[in-house]
């Protein structure tokens, strides 16, 4: 078997800068000096080449996959992490595995071994970061551990415990704005398919800052003909989320924002990674019933605060029932909801125009509760963060 670390005769010298690959990168124009200057080059390669697998290969052709050091694989790691691969900000991150916070991108990694990895076995959750506080963190909390219990994950720490290390993960990070995600797992232990073998399920959690805000802007979606899954996987938040991806994916192809999934019974069901909805002919809120999707926090925030506007008149009702399709494009308004958009109107589903055409009132609105809740609302949707 390989060594771990560079042989006596090479020890001092990266061996990533062996002769023969040296002259072969200097030959492809890629000289090492330092060594990340090399694979900067092969990077840019990459975003310019019509063959986009050469550089990869120039990297791992015959003998010369480097066998690296642990210091040589952190020093790639923050070379990686420095060559603008990432398009976001990673401001902290909590494994259970290390037991602590680090605030080093280059070290916010996971075992290859964990069973979320290559068997899918975990589950995750989010919450907005918003002016120093944790939005809807309790309510977020409930669904990740009902999701935990649904995947057979065991907690590796009580709910409290759990809830404190989000919440010091956001201190250490010293983000006031952005999102916090995190996942347990059944953890690591080996690549078999049952999690008998793990020892222990893990805690993730990680920071990203995001000053932007989303903007209620309106969007076309598509009806997705991507499967849906069925109620027992909708229903909870695992990391399978391929079905949602090629959904999202599929949305964009056909110059939409995303794509909408219909249930088992031809019933409006949810978006790729967020709820729907409408704003009836007769000035009802309705959205389809959460029994076969994700129950979204927002939507159910967005379903208490609109109480509001049936008080002020510009609603007629609330309502939570089956959508049918041809109900849903009728609608004066269509929108969709989530942790990530907020409230997006909609005004072209498939090929049918959506009320006016234009971003719908209702939806404007409700956009501006959720935003001003997560801005001001009460303790019960807002955790301080001390920093
Ligand atoms: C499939 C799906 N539906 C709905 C939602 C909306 O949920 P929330 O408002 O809690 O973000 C999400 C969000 O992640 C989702 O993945």
């Amino acid at each position: 078997m390989a060594p771990l670390s560079a042989s006596p005769a090479t020890a001092g010298v990266s061996p990533s800068l062996r002769p023969s690959l040296v002259a072969y990168k200097k030959a492809a124009g890629l000289i090492p000096s330092p060594w990340c200057g090399w694979r900067r080059a092969a990077v840019a390669t990459a975003a310019t080449s019509s063959n986009r697998t050469a550089p990869a290969e120039i990297i791992v052709t015959g003998n010369d996959v480097p066998l690296l050091s642990f210091a040589e694989v952190a020093e790639r790691l923050d070379e990686f992490h420095a060559s603008g691969t990432r398009n976001q900000n990673y401001m902290a991150m909590y494994s259970s595995i290390f037991g602590g916070i680090t605030t080093n991108p280059s070290a916010m990694m996971i075992p290859i071994d964990d069973h979320m990895v290559h068997r899918g076995h975990g589950v995750f959750d989010t919450a907005a970061i918003m002016n120093g506080h944790l939005y809807e963190l309790e309510q977020h909390l409930d669904r990740f551990l009902k999701s935990a219990s649904m995947a057979k994950i065991t907690l590796p720490f009580d709910r409290s415990t759990i809830r404190s290390i989000l919440i010091q993960t956001v201190s250490a990070s010293k983000c006031t704005q952005g999102s916090l995600r995190y996942w347990l797992s059944v953890g690591p232990g080996d690549f078999q398919l049952s999690s008998a073998g793990c020892a222990n399920s893990a805690l993730y959690a990680i920071v990203i800052e995001s000053p932007l805000l989303p903007v209620p802007a309106g969007c076309k979606v598509i009806t997705s003909s991507i499967p849906i899954k069925s109620q027992q996987f909708a229903v909870m938040k695992s990391v399978n989320y391929l079905p949602n991806a090629l959904t999202k994916v599929e949305g964009e192809e056909n110059g939409g924002f995303t794509g909408i999934w219909l249930d088992d019974e031809g019933f409006v069901a949810e978006g790729s990674n967020m709820n729907v909805g409408f704003v009836t002919q007769s000035k009802e809120l309705l959205m389809p019933r959460f029994d076969k999707i994700l129950s979204g926090c927002t939507a159910k925030r967005v379903l208490t605060l609109a109480k509001q506007l049936v008080a002020d008149g510009r609603l007629s009702g609330i309502s939570s029932r089956n959508v049918s399709v041809q109900e849903g494009k009728a609608a004066d308004e269509m929108m969709l909801i989530g942790s990530g958009i907020l409230v997006k109107p909609v005004v072209q589903w498939d090929d049918q125009i959506i009320g006016s055409g234009k971003e719908g009132p209702i939806a404007q609105t409700l956009f501006s509760l959720i935003l001003e809740d997560m801005r001001s609302g009460p303790p019960s949707v807002r955790i301080p963060i001390s920093y």
